[in-house]
């Protein structure tokens, strides 16, 4: 990792805070152990899934990519977020033609009450967005729908809630299948012509997007509120196959759902008391710990606890009120943060101080520093997946098709990315960003599923 320069004039001081700090440091022996530790429970995964492994590595049942015959309107819904979208993707010969998107608010009683309103909540959006554009109730049409949470998938079509994750704790969906839930909530509302086809992460939607708008897609990236990253596994390494033919399949996409690697206790030696306190504070405590090292929904208040540390009275005295109130820092702070140390600057970083009551004179300085090492750190825990990924697939060259608010907002994310990937394989590949692609993925993925289903 690269370690930052931490810019205060009292030495003593200087040292005491970076080794205070020293445990966010991931050595290039963690990082060696890291990788090995992240291959060991991908194998795992592989072939016995979350019964001996922390990482999933989840059959999609999508054998199949774009192949220029998918024409004809496709409905896809995009839930993961505190935004739900519906959209109806028009293809002509494997071309997004047309998309129409509506978004919808999920408010936090939906994602926090009962499953069974949540998902009537989404089959009234849908209603709402048909009515809206006219969408024909005479005709079947095929929907696919992105329902990015960790699911078993006995099908295409059949994907069973392991647990929730980010900001959804609903009661009543964990061993249920998802698809049967909408379609009921579909079936109340009489939106018998709507016909869900696919289920789908918006890992498994960003990468099969990412192969719409680049050829040589093998990975789809999300790095937003939380993260995860699906990829092309060869048919020959899967072991888990319950549903349809393999036969002249050469590949299928994979869903790690890798924000859950470590829950098992396997990468221990890279977590620091803050990463503890912060899954302890958070809603689902002891689940997708990977996720909290550094993705959008944590890295903000991970910050403010890293921060709060610093003031006691060895180090920067007592902590100002504004630090101690939880979830003070956001994550969109971090990028601003991030911003002022590519300009050498310190306007945005100070401004944050003022207004959470510190004055302390090297408070700007400690402050960039941690989000620096944050940072460093997050590039790492997300380039030994992707470097891992781009070495078992062995190609001439990849693009890794990413979004999320994050990656898009995260001013030297990308690069340190491009850097620390780079300096762990030697396998060309490069980011193309592929914004929407979990809601464009959905409609692509249905049309991709009709198919499949109409050969079987
Ligand atoms: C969480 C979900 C996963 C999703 C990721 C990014 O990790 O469990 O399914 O892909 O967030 O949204």
């Amino acid at each position: 990792m690269d370690v930052p320069q931490l810019i205060i004039s009292n030495e003593n001081l200087k040292d005491a805070i970076a080794k205070h700090l020293s445990s966010l440091v991931i050595d290039q022996e963690k990082l060696t152990r890291l990788r090995a530790v992240f291959e060991d429970e991908v194998e795992k995964g592989i072939e016995s899934g979350l019964s001996n492994s922390s990482i999933q590595m989840e059959n999609t049942y999508i054998t199949e990519l774009l192949d220029g015959s998918e024409t004809g309107d496709y409905l896809a819904l995009d839930l993961g977020g505190t935004n739900f979208r519906v959209i109806l993707v028009r293809l002509l010969a494997g071309r997004i033609q047309k998309e129409i998107i509506d978004y919808y608010s999920v408010a936090e009683s939906l994602r926090l009450g009962p499953g069974a309103d949540l998902f009537l909540f989404l089959a009234e959006c849908i209603q709402h967005f048909c009515n809206k554009n006219s969408v024909s109730a005479e005709t079947e049409i095929s929907l696919g729908f992105t329902f990015s949470f960790p699911m078993v998938q006995h099908a295409l079509d059949v994907g069973v809630l392991v647990n929730w994750t980010k900001s959804f704790n609903c009661p009543g969906v964990i061993g249920e299948d998802a698809v049967k839930l909408l379609n009921d909530s579909l079936a109340k509302l009489g939106l018998k012509h709507i016909k869900v086809v696919a289920i789908l992460n918006d890992t498994t939607g960003t990468l099969v997007a990412g192969v719409h708008d680049y050829p040589d897609c093998g990975i789809g990236l999300i790095l937003g509120t939380g993260t995860n990253g699906a990829y092309l596994e060869n048919i020959s390494r899967i072991k888990r196959w319950e549903s349809g033919s393999r036969e002249g399949v050469s590949s299928v996409i994979v869903d790690p759902e890798w924000g859950a690697f470590g829950d098992n206790g396997t990468i221990d030696f890279i977590k620091t008391d803050w990463d503890r306190e912060l899954d302890g504070e958070s809603l689902l405590p002891a689940s997708f710990t990977y996720e909290k090292y550094f993705a959008g929904r944590y890295l903000g208040e991970l910050t403010r606890l890293v921060l709060k540390s610093v003031f006691t009275p060895e180090l920067l005295g007592d902590c100002p009120p504004g630090i101690l109130q939880k979830e003070s820092i956001e994550t969109k702070d971090v990028s601003d943060i991030s911003q002022d140390i590519l300009n050498d600057g310190r306007e945005k970083t100070g401004e944050l101080l003022t207004k959470l009551g510190s004055s302390n004179k090297d408070a700007v300085s400690v402050l960039q520093y941690i989000v620096e090492l944050l940072v460093e750190r997050a590039s790492i825990l997300v380039g030994v997946p992707m470097a891992s990924f781009l070495d078992r697939m062995d190609r001439p060259s990849t693009t890794i098709a990413v979004t999320g608010s994050l990656y898009k907002y995260h001013p030297s994310l990308k690069s340190k990315l491009e850097c620390k990937i780079g300096r762990m394989t030697d396998k060309p590949f490069k980011f193309g960003l592929s914004d929407d692609g979990s809601g464009k993925g959905a409609g692509l993925v249905a049309a991709i599923a009709k198919r499949i289903v109409q050969r079987n």
